[in-house]
């Protein structure tokens, strides 16, 4: 969630810390600083709230000269979002200076320590004790420090390190905190986040846990912890730079949201092959695949909504039992995890933490994982044993749309394939499944063409108090989404409720005039649903149903009905999601809301 980016080059460094740290915006910050060698001294500026703050004070680094530097964006862990608090931070004597991101766990007892020897903190950060210990242990040969500071700190870091008696080198470090080194043309840089170096270089090492890397102007060489030589090889980022900005749309949401055909497209294409579903990086065996007796599916935010679906999808295709977890209860609630259980982490990011000391859980207890993953070369795609990317490209706002849409055709795909080698589905019914997955991406583009009817509608509840989403089955699947999307960029409060379970308190919630979104896309239920949206309107509720185009009996019951496509009943949620997303999205706009970076949310979430 913080960002991190630093030069050593012939260029001025402050510009290019400024501009890297723009690129990592999306990921979530409250505060931003850099430090530049100028020469004789490192110079540090910081400002709370937005980078623009920062670019004004140093006249858009103008005013820091030198060709060395650090940069650092902030999402305040220990301390509030204060300058003092922002990175980087000296040692006392100025002379080092660090950005970090991850938490220091044992910064209590280590800043005890350092205070004992007569070490003073100007902040409640748990990066200074990094600083004050790295000068505790610097003895003229920064290497050495840096290896020491490692063996004494608990916890997750990646750190962009300059010392003043060093000044042509910038040195970086990381343990289960992302950081990446780019090898530009005028100088090499460091970066919590691909798109932060893209600008300059394509060519990147990935530095893994445990690893140091040393910078030069010209050079880039690698050491372990033990400070010995390793070799590492540079990876081409495939990615467009304009992938990664807005490309016209107002916002990088709706942009997301319009790019979910191609999103839905992307992620399925490649593994639909003459009448069968092929996963080639996945490298089970059918013999694999028919041993799994069960599937524990485990995730956070969005990704975990994608799993609740795919629940119903697993089970009804495959006929294999599935568990769906939120990764920050079972990491801790010490689940039953049996011989023959499969783990699916899905992650956009690959980097939550939660989901990644999930994923690590599952492993230490010998148990076969397999990673959803959006980023290629992330944490969890590189642990989990293996690994199904969807290809969403580099997702922006911070509230999750093509990501969620490519996890959710992602475990189709993977159902689908399971049904197929365990013979839960026949030939037949297999073929119409992949006909209806292919006909998805036309389908989505099809209710996006009626974005100006849902904007109209948004319009109207610019200024509701509180909105319910109900559904049963799959429909309470969507129904969580569609009220997390809402309440999170929206600011206004909602919640998703099981139709059936209404009755049992929170009926009374429901006044006049009060917004209810219930989604009946599964023809079995319909029946029941309807008497949950009666009920609701009675009581004075308007109801605006999401529904399967053919099922006009619910516009007796419904105010306002909004029909998608028809295709297999498992699949609804990849087209019910999209009028909800356009409703959430304008009732931000309409409310004014910051909608790619809402207040206290981040894009990825590494802290626990
Ligand atoms: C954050 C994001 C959500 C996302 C969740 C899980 O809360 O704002 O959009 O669903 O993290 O992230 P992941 O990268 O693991 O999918």
């Amino acid at each position: 969630m913080c960002g991190i980016v630093g030069y050593i080059g012939e260029a001025q460094a402050a510009p290019i810390l400024l501009d890297g740290l723009s690129r990592l915006e999306y990921r979530g910050y409250d505060s931003a600083g850099i430090a530049v060698y100028d020469g004789t001294d490192i110079q540090v500026k910081k400002a709370t709230g937005r980078l623009k703050v920062l670019s004004e004070l140093t006249h858009d680094g103008v005013t820091m000269p030198g060709t060395l530097g650090i940069g650092h964006t902030r999402w305040a862990t220990h301390g509030a979002p204060t300058d003092a608090n922002a990175h980087p931070h000296y040692n006392s004597t100025e002379t080092i200076a660090v950005v970090h991101n991850g938490i220091i766990e044992n910064y209590l007892k280590v800043k005890k320590r350092l205070q004992d020897k007569g070490y003073e903190f100007q902040s409640e950060t748990d990066t200074e004790v990094v600083a004050h210990l790295l000068d505790y242990y610097y003895k003229g040969e920064p290497i050495e420090a840096i290896t020491k500071v490692m063996l004494r700190l608990e916890g997750s870091y990646a750190l962009g390190i300059i010392f003043r008696d060093h000044p042509d080198v910038l040195y970086a470090v990381r343990k289960d905190s992302p950081l990446i080194v780019g090898k530009g043309a005028e100088g090499n840089l460091i970066a919590s986040d691909v798109p932060a170096v893209l600008k300059y270089t394509r060519e990147v090492y990935f530095i893994q846990n445990e690893e140091i890397a040393v910078l030069n102007k010209e050079d880039i060489s690698f050491r372990n912890v033990d400070g010995e030589p390793i070799e590492k090889e540079a990876a081409t980022i495939e990615w467009d730079i304009n992938a990664a900005e807005k490309g016209g749309y107002e916002h990088f949401m709706l942009k997301e949201i319009y790019e979910q055909p191609k999103t839905v497209r992307d992620t399925l294409n490649p593994r639909l092959k003459d009448g069968r579903i092929v996963i080639e990086e996945l490298g089970m065996t059918d013999e694999e695949i028919r041993a799994i007796q069960k599937i524990h599916i485990v995730a956070c935010g969005s990704a975990y909504h994608t799993g609740v679906t795919a629940k119903y999808v697993f089970e009804g295709l495959a006929r294999i039992p599935v568990e769906v977890d939120l990764a920050s209860e079972f990491r801790y609630r010490n689940p039953i995890l049996e011989e023959g259980a499969l783990v699916i982490i899905i992650s956009q990011s690959g980097e939550t933490a939660d989901s990644l000391a999930a994923l690590r859980e599952a492993k230490t207890r010998g148990i076969q994982t397999l990673g959803i993953v959006n980023v290629v070369g992330s944490s969890i795609a590189r642990e989990a044993d293996k690994v199904m990317y969807t290809w969403a490209g580099p997702e922006i706002a911070v509230a999750t749309t093509k990501a969620y849409s490519a996890q959710l055709v992602a475990q189709y795909l993977l159902a689908l394939k399971f049904a197929q080698v365990r013979g839960t589905v026949t030939d037949q019914e297999c073929e119409g499944m992949i006909g209806d997955l292919k006909k998805l991406p036309e389908q989505i583009e099809l209710l996006l063409g009626s974005k100006e009817r849902i904007q109209r509608f948004a319009n109207r509840y610019v200024a509701a108090r509180d909105v319910f989403f109900i559904g049963r089955g799959i429909d309470y699947a969507i129904s969580l989404e569609g009220s997390l999307k809402l309440k999170e960029i929206s600011y206004i409060h909602s919640e998703a409720y099981a139709a059936g379970e209404l009755k049992h308190g929170t009926i009374s919630l429901i006044e006049e005039g009060t917004l209810v979104a219930a989604v009946a896309t599964q023809e079995a239920l319909y029946k029941k649903t309807i008497s949950n949206i009666v009920e609701v309107r009675t009581r004075g509720a308007f109801v605006m149903a999401v529904t399967n185009t053919g099922n006009t009996e619910i516009e007796k019951a419904a105010d306002y009905v909004i029909y998608i496509p028809q295709t297999n009943r498992y699949f609804t949620n990849s087209l019910a999601i999209i009028p909800l997303q356009l409703f959430s999205y304008y009732v931000s706009v309409g409310r004014g809301c910051d909608v790619d970076k809402p207040r206290n949310l981040a894009k990825s979430v590494t802290v626990e």
